[in-house]
């Protein structure tokens, strides 16, 4: 069943209860990098299977069952529902136990939670995509939507980084955009590494060198919280506003629904307020909290 939050925004309840997780069958399972897997899911319930839409920026809670449950954003575009996908890197209990799952296995998925990204804001914009490391798996949902709604959207410029060319996650995306003459892509590693031809540097290093024009423009930042840090200030020196800067936060969440208070950076909740802000919402406190 699909109901509305005081906020409108759309959720499927099992049994009408928010806690209780639809059943989600694992399609294929695709290896980013050696810690980095992609899951593509569907629904066990061919209801859910037709009906179920979610916003670019969202995120699902998702169980293994008799282990716990993790948050991760929904990574592929709502504009392609023939599956779903969500990103995740081995760190503990739950993503180890996803990660020894293979295509057919059963896991819980409830959501989808969280705001998204305002893209009522974005249209007629020239969007700026700035990423590192897993941090591309929340923004490609934005990017494939824009990509796929490309008349309502200016340039877009995508400024990708990792710590190595093996640890670039999304190839087969980097590569489909290298290719898209309407999308300018830029990579590059931290360090110089064997048969590496491209940048080499920091996200925000290559940022400023590469210089994306703040000219009725907006960037979406989303990397590691150092990564973020950094950027932000780059960002501002090129010219763009804190309104028109964009990122999605991740912090250790539990309920997804702003139940249990795990997830409060300064006074918002990441799960109920966001996970995506604007730096205007966030300057006070990302640099001491993120
Ligand atoms: S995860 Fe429980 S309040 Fe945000």
């Amino acid at each position: 069943m699909a109901i509305s939050d005081i906020s409108g925004r759309k959720r499927y309840l099992k049994d009408g209860n928010v806690y209780l997780p639809h059943i989600a069958i694992i399609e294929k399972i695709v290896e980013e990098t050696p810690g980095i897997l992609t899951f593509h899911f569907n629904f066990k319930d061919p209801e859910l299977k037709k009906t179920f839409t979610f916003e670019s920026g969202q995120f699902g809670e998702y169980s293994v069952f008799g282990v716990g449950e993790a948050t991760f954003c929904i990574s592929s575009s709502p504009t392609r529902r023939d599956h779903y996908e969500f990103a995740v890197q081995k760190a503990g209990t739950v993503t180890n136990a996803l990660h020894r799952l293979g295509a057919g296995a059963e896991i819980g998925f409830r959501g989808p939670f969280g705001n998204s990204f305002p893209l009522d804001f974005l249209k007629g914009k020239n969007l700026v995509f700035v990423a590192g490391g897993i941090g591309l798996a929340p923004l490609r949902s934005l990017i494939w939507n824009a990509i796929d709604n490309r008349e309502k959207y200016g340039n877009i410029d995508i400024i990708y980084g990792a710590r190595s060319p093996s640890d670039l996650c999304f190839k087969y995306d980097l590569d489909a955009w290298s290719k898209n003459s309407t999308v300018k892509l830029t990579t590059t590693v931290d360090r110089q590494a064997p048969g590496w031809t491209g940048n080499v540097g920091f996200v925000p290093n290559i940022t400023e060198k590469t210089a994306p024009s703040p000219r009725n423009a907006v960037a979406i930042v989303c990397g590691p919280p150092v990564m973020i840090r950094f950027t932000f200030p780059v960002l501002a020196k090129l010219g763009f506003t804190p309104e028109n800067m964009i990122t999605t936060l991740e912090k250790r969440m539990k309920c997804g629904i702003g139940k249990c208070g795990r997830c409060n950076i300064g006074d918002i909740y990441v799960c109920r307020d966001g996970p995506v802000f604007s730096y205007a919402q966030i300057k006070d406190f990302i640099s001491s909290e993120y």
